[in-house]
């Protein structure tokens, strides 16, 4: 053969290899796409996008609430893409985050009213306390029922008033009985609908970004403390409160004041505190928010027993009543 001949039949080779692997790409293309061995097993037929998609969600959606499971056991184990702080808690928003605008204008009215609100929301407060005595740090802090998991807990049904409550109802409830608006100026809590219950739900949305919703967050409400085996006693939370409590909320729970008339350390009981129907009313309550909360900075300093003395001994003070024994008797 010539030299021609041979690079002639090369070439020809080379140009049927072509042609075979391009044949078999369009057949291995056209069996990808067409279902592959699931058409020749006459199988299910292929999920479409559509449902494919909306099967990975719904297998995220299982992973990620078992992610909420483990962390309400465990905060230090946060779900992927849910912002956290040192501890693991939600992280609420940061003040400098607040938006300009009119919804940054309510938020900003809302933490107003949250933290001074006997200042703006005059009419309807009938004590010396503020939202953020109880609820601390503007509510922000895990375990002093913050306000970010407050916001994505509601609507939810309440055995209080055995019904579904609205975040306006949950903050009239407040008013009614913690801020003990039937000693306000105007005998009652704000009424439906009124700006107060907007602003605030604002902040407390706003607090709430970036949090999942409808769920019980860790750092949500305030602890429970088991029952001790000493039950509780309220002569032994005496001294406990003498010794511990005192210094800053007087000695007979009357809190202090400063000279232009404002509360630094709110009164626990007497005619300026909370009424008999507010949640820090019940003992088991008071104790959880104590042993977290106070003394104020030594958070978990007291031992269980001494919490649940003191929230007794701090219960079986004279206060306000509780408005629905009012309504009972007229
Ligand atoms: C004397 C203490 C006290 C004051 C003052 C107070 N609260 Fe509360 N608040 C409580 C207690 C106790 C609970 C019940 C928490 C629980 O059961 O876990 C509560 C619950 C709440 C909840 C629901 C929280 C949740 O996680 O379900 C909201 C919202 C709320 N308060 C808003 C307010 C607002 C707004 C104000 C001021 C107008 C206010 N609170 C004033 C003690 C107080
Ligand atoms: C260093 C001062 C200080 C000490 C000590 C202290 N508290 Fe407080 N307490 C405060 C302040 C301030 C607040 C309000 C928190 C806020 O607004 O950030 C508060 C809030 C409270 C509240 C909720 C608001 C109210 O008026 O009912 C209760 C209940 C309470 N303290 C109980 C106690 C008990 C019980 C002790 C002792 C074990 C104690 N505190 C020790 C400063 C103190």
């Amino acid at each position: 053969m010539s030299k021609l001949g041979l690079q002639a039949s090369l070439g020809k080779r080379i140009l049927l290899g072509a042609i075979v692997a391009l044949v078999l790409l369009i057949v291995g293309f056209l069996f990808a796409t067409q279902g592959g061995w699931n058409h020749f097993l006459r199988s299910e037929p292929p999920l479409d996008r559509g449902e494919q998609n909306a099967q990975n969600a719904s297998q995220e959606r299982q992973s990620f609430s078992n992610d909420m499971a483990s962390w309400r056991t465990d905060p230090g184990k946060p779900p992927m893409g849910v912002p956290v702080d040192r501890d693991g808690y939600f992280q609420p928003s940061l003040d400098r985050e607040i938006p300009d605008g009119e919804f940054g204008e309510a938020v900003r009215r809302g933490r107003e009213i949250f933290t001074n609100t006997g200042t703006n929301a005059a009419d309807f407060v009938g004590n010396d306390l503020a939202c953020t005595n109880c609820h601390l740090d503007a509510g922000r802090r895990p375990n002093a029922a913050p306000m970010w998991a407050a916001a994505v807990k509601y609507p939810a049904y309440r055995s209080k008033n055995e019904m579904i409550n609205t975040m306006e109802d949950r903050v009239h409830g407040c008013f009614t009985y913690s801020m003990n608006a039937q000693d306000s100026p105007s005998g009652g809590p704000p009424p439906r609908g009124s700006q107060i219950y907007k602003d605030l739900e604002s902040y407390f949305f706003w607090l709430a970004q970036g949090a999942p919703i409808d769920t019980h967050l860790p750092g949500a409400g305030y602890p429970e403390l088991e029952k001790t085996e000493l039950g509780t006693d309220k002569e032994r939370g005496e001294a406990v409160f003498a010794a511990n409590c005192a210094a800053c909320h007087g000695d007979e729970g009357q809190g202090t004041k400063d000279l232009n008339g404002r509360t630094i350390f709110p009164p626990l009981w007497g005619e300026r505190s909370f009424n008999w129907g507010a949640g820090m009313h019940r003992t088991s309550t008071a104790a959880g928010f104590i042993k977290a909360n106070m003394p104020l900075g030594k958070p978990y300093s007291l031992t269980d027993q001494e919490a649940w003395d003191v929230a007794a001994y701090i219960t079986s003070k004279d206060r306000p009543i509780d408005p629905r024994d009012v309504d009972k008797s007229q």
